[in-house]
């Protein structure tokens, strides 16, 4: 680098021709310099002090410019532009090589073209962050840029949580841009400045007076004053009057205020009563020693350079160490071979016959070598290291963030560009990595304004709207939520507790009306009501808004409230359990194997048993009969057969088990098909609503029309605007096919609302959007941030729930009749049970008494002889005897089983041992 910076200046100095001696010989005995600033201002004041002193230190030190002497010629601009340029043309006529000034950024901006054309670099204090190196290349910035400052009290709004400021400011360039910058540092912060009050730079003290009587008027009360010494005492004086200093109010003053202070205190205690409480900011620069040699010789040296007394401020500071990087960079430049020449500027030329000779002006040849000298400059001087970076900026830029209090100021923290606010000066920092993030941000505790440590709020109700104008929906449908009481005429509901309770949360008082919205003949256009805010008729919005996109972009919603989403409700038929319901528990197949393995272990069991156990034993009609029934009692568990083989109680004790499975698998199934409530609707969720094509309702005024039509692509003539819950009910009851609708498409609280009512119909699958209901407030609101925090803790004590309770219900459909009814069961799901076990005694008996009249016919041949004996006639006996002969008959098998249990005693008397 440093080779290739020597080979460049090498064919620099080959290129000119210029013989190295000129190194020595090219220093002239006397180098001349300007300094233009305003003599009689604060800043200018301490200014002229450092310059001159620091020209005396630098021609006392031999070793800076090796004998040449440095000499100043001063000019005072006084900040006016005029008379300014006219100054400032007429010194340039005397040669001089480079300007220390202007402090003015009005002056800043015409002296910059004039150095452009003479190649004079200006080493300025203008901190207006829109005067470029690009545009003018020989304006140097010896101080630190406002684009900083401003920068430091956007962070400083960050890091207090305010999100609007008021601008006041001086109209001129130093005042407009410094507050432009602001501006678009606050907005990338998402802050604003919500008013710029901007006077005048000849503004009379009652201008001002109407000025801060507007700014009183306005929501914000984050002042931020970018002014001079001069204005700025008159403002706090106006705005104590106005009681504009007390509590509530933040006052951020830019450095002019530091900079007044720290020349002219102890000040006036009037004076100081003032401005209590107020922050400002002053160009931090590091404790050194030359600084501290400086600090206390500054008495003196004010004493001899302008006989008065007065104190060092920044600017004082940045002028001192500016003549010493113009010294050390003119070493530079003879050193580097340059030389001070002068010509004509043939731009001029033509302008030779006016009196005003500015022909005189002459270019300097050497500007820019001195230009790219002074660029290059690093040392250290009573503002720590003095050194420009690649853009031009002063390195490190830095602030101290003061409060003012009492007779005197305190540091509350600083700011700096490399790692933010804190509350360590900024030096400690630099060899730390950067840190930028809000959380490592720290200030010391601030007494603010009205003498109260506690942070202000930052914005308050403006004067001029007494009342909140809080727009409310008046329903017509579902008025639990919120509608308008037409005998009080107040409005009430559900969502009128939730922000009452919420309001009364708040830390301070919102005094608010509220304002019905709607003919009352069908609910409002929600869209219309939410714009009526955007539109400035009304200042919130309080009801059943749903936070929907199309209306975030019109204003701010506070926290949801209440939970919603939309679902579609459609009319449910309950599937009533029929007469056979008993055989729906298992398929076809079940019943079938079912029975079928009844049969086979029935035959398995007989096949292992009838050998060796006498119940299996018996004519084959008589063993048929007892697989039969053998295999369908341990149905019940009531088979009286003993089996004795071991391989049949194997089989019998698995088959027991599965027969238990069974039987209790049929009967939970039968009990939930007859006594739970099974409810079904053709439609199956929105997706099937979407395909089919029949009509679907919506509430009117409610957002679900354009989401249908937009999100979910259904045309709009399918879609039938309903406005209460009883057209809900008529429409679904009537369905599409005369003229009502398929379903309903409205957001949940709603429809719980309606079900609570209704049992026929009922919420089908589940919400397909998920939102909420919040507040209204226009976009930026400050009481729409404390809302949302307000609704937050409603919600966590538990007060949200019990509003919900008071107004709304979550039970679905509570009908009492309904519910004990839908758990009794009808004969209707068992009739066919009763029939089959009708038939099958029916079937019984008939095969019974056919049988019986066989036997009877057999064993008794018709007796014709005999004659008809009182008054009976002969069917009539043949009755008689038939009877008689039943009876006896099923006497018989009695009799004949006792005559076999006399015949055979032993036996029994053996088994009996036997067993
Ligand atoms: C200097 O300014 C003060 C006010 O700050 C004023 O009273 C005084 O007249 C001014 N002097 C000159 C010479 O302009
Ligand atoms: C000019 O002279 C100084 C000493 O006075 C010397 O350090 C420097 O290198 C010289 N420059 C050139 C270009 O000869
Ligand atoms: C510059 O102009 C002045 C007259 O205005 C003249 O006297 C002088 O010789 C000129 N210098 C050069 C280098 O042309
Ligand atoms: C100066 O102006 C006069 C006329 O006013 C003109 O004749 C003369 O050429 C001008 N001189 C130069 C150097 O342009
Ligand atoms: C400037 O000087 C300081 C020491 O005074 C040194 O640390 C730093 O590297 C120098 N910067 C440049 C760019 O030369
Ligand atoms: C200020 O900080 C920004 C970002 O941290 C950085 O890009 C910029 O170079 C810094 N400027 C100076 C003068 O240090
Ligand atoms: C929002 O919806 C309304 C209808 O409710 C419509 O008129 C308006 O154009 C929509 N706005 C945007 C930004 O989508």
């Amino acid at each position: 680098m440093k080779l290739a910076f020597a080979l460049v200046l090498a064919l620099y100095l080959g290129l000119f021709s210029t013989a190295l001696c000129r190194n020595i010989s090219s220093r002239p005995s006397i180098v001349n310099i300007g300094a233009v600033f305003a003599f009689n201002s604060t800043i200018g004041r301490v200014m002229n002090v450092a310059i001159d002193a620091a020209v005396d230190d630098v021609n006392s030190d031999p070793s800076v410019l090796k004998g040449s002497k440095l000499v100043v010629t001063k000019s005072d601009t006084n900040c006016d532009g005029f008379l300014g340029t006219i100054e400032v043309l007429q010194f340039m006529e005397t040669d001089i090589v480079a300007v220390v000034g202007p402090q003015c950024s009005t002056i800043a901006h015409i002296i910059s073209y004039i150095a452009n054309e003479l190649h004079v670099p200006l080493l300025s204090f203008a901190t207006d962050p829109t005067l470029s190196s690009i545009q003018f290349p020989f304006f140097v910035r010896s101080t630190q840029n406002d684009l900083f400052q401003m920068t430091a009290i956007a962070e400083m709004v960050d890091y207090y949580q305010w999100r609007q400021v008021i601008a006041i400011y001086v109209d001129d360039e130093y005042g407009r841009n410094g507050i432009a910058a602001l501006g678009d540092e606050l907005a990338e912060r998402r802050c604003k400045i919500s008013y710029k009050a901007v006077f005048s730079p000849v503004a009379t003290p009652s201008d001002i007076l109407d000025l801060l009587v507007s700014v009183a008027l306005m929501e914000s009360r984050i002042i931020v004053l970018h002014a001079n010494p001069t204005f700025g005492k008159i403002v706090f004086s106006v705005a104590n009057r106005l009681k504009m200093m007390g509590n509530g109010y933040v006052w951020i003053a830019t450095d002019w205020l530091s900079s007044f202070l720290d020349t002219y205190s102890p000040l006036p205690s009037e004076t100081m009563n003032n401005m209590q409480g107020v922050l400002t900011l002053r160009q931090h620069t590091a404790d050194t020693k030359m600084k501290s040699a400086l600090v206390s010789n500054w008495k003196m040296l004010t004493k001899k350079y302008s006989n008065a007394v007065f104190g060092l401020n920044a600017y004082g500071l940045y002028a001192y160490d500016a003549v010493w990087a113009v010294a050390k960079a003119l070493d530079a430049f003879f050193d580097d071979g340059g030389v001070i020449s002068f010509s004509n500027d043939t731009r001029l030329k033509e302008a030779n016959g006016s009196n005003l000779h500015l022909e005189a002006l002459s270019i300097f040849d050497g500007g820019n070598l001195l230009r790219d000298e002074i660029r290059k400059i690093n040392f250290t001087g009573v503002t720590g290291q003095f050194q420009f970076d690649s853009d031009g900026f002063l390195i490190h830029p830095a602030y101290d963030i003061i409060n003012i209090i009492g007779s005197g100021s305190r540091i509350i923290g600083y700011w700096s560009n490399y790692s933010g606010l804190s509350v360590v000066p900024p030096e400690t920092l630099y060899s730390k990595p950067s840190n930028h993030s809000l959380a490592n941000n720290q200030l010391h505790s601030v007494i603010w304004p009205g003498e109260t440590t506690e942070k202000p709020r930052g914005w308050s109700f403006p004067y001029n709207a007494k009342e909140l104008r809080i727009g409310v929906p008046n329903r017509v449908g579902f008025r639990e939520f919120v509608s308008k009481d037409p005998t009080t005429n107040t409005v009430k509901g559900y969502c009128i507790d939730v922000f009452t309770s919420a309001v009364a949360l708040l830390p301070y008082a919102v005094p608010y009306k509220f304002i019905p919205f709607g003919n009352g003949h069908q609910n409002p256009n929600y869209y219309e009501l939410v714009n009526m805010v955007a539109l400035n008729v009304f200042d919130a919005v309080v009801g059943d808004i749903a936070i929907v996109t199309n209306r975030t972009k019109l204003v701010d919603y506070t926290q949801p409230y209440i939970e919603s989403g939309l679902v579609v409700l459609a009319p449910v038929k309950k599937r009533t359990s029929n007469a056979w319901a008993f055989l729906q528990p298992f398929k076809l197949g079940m019943w079938c194997i079912t029975a079928l393995s009844f049969f086979i272990v029935g035959a398995v069991i007989w096949i292992l048993e009838h050998r060796i156990n006498d119940d299996f034993r018996g004519p084959p009609k008589k063993q048929l009969v007892t697989i039969f029934w053998f295999s369908f009692s341990t149905l019940f568990f009531a088979h009286r057969e003993n089996t004795v083989s071991t391989l049949g109680r194997a089989v019998l004790l698995i088959w027991l088990f599965v027969v238990l499975i069974i039987q209790s698998s049929y009967t939970a199934s039968l009990t939930s098909i007859l006594t739970v409530q099974q409810l079904s609707s053709p439609i199956k969720g929105i997706y099937s609503l979407i395909a089919g094509d029949e009509p679907i309702g919506f509430q009117v005024g409610s957002f679900a029309e354009n989401y249908m039509v937009e999100e979910l692509g259904i045309s709009r003539s399918r879609l039938k605007p309903l406005g209460s819950p009883q057209e809900y009910a008529n429409a679904l009851e009537l369905g599409p096919e005369n003229g009502g609708v398929a379903a309903v498409v409205d957001e949940r609280p709603y429809i719980e609302l309606f079900l609570a009512k209704e049992c026929r119909f009922s919420i089908i699958g589940s919400e397909f959007t998920k939102s909420g209901w919040g507040f209204v407030f226009p976009r930026d609101s400050p009481l729409a941030v404390d809302m949302s925090t307000a609704i937050l803790r409603l919600s966590e004590n538990g007060d949200l729930q019990r509003i919900h309770d008071k107004w709304l219900t979550n039970e679905v459909c509570r009908s009492e009749t309904n519910e004990i009814d839908s758990e009794r069961l009808h004969l209707s799901s068992f009739w066919g049970l009763f029939l089959i076990c009708g038939v099958a005694c029916f079937v019984a008996l008939a095969i019974h008494f056919f049988i019986m009249l066989r036997r009877f016919i057999r064993h008794t041949p018709p007796d014709d002889s005999e004659p008809s004996v009182g008054g009976l006639s002969r069917s009539g006996r043949s009755i008689k005897k038939f009877f008689s002969f039943v009876d006896e008959r099923e006497e018989e098998p009695k009799r004949r089983s006792t005559q076999r249990q006399a015949q055979r005693p032993t036996s029994n008397v053996v088994v009996d041992i036997e067993s």
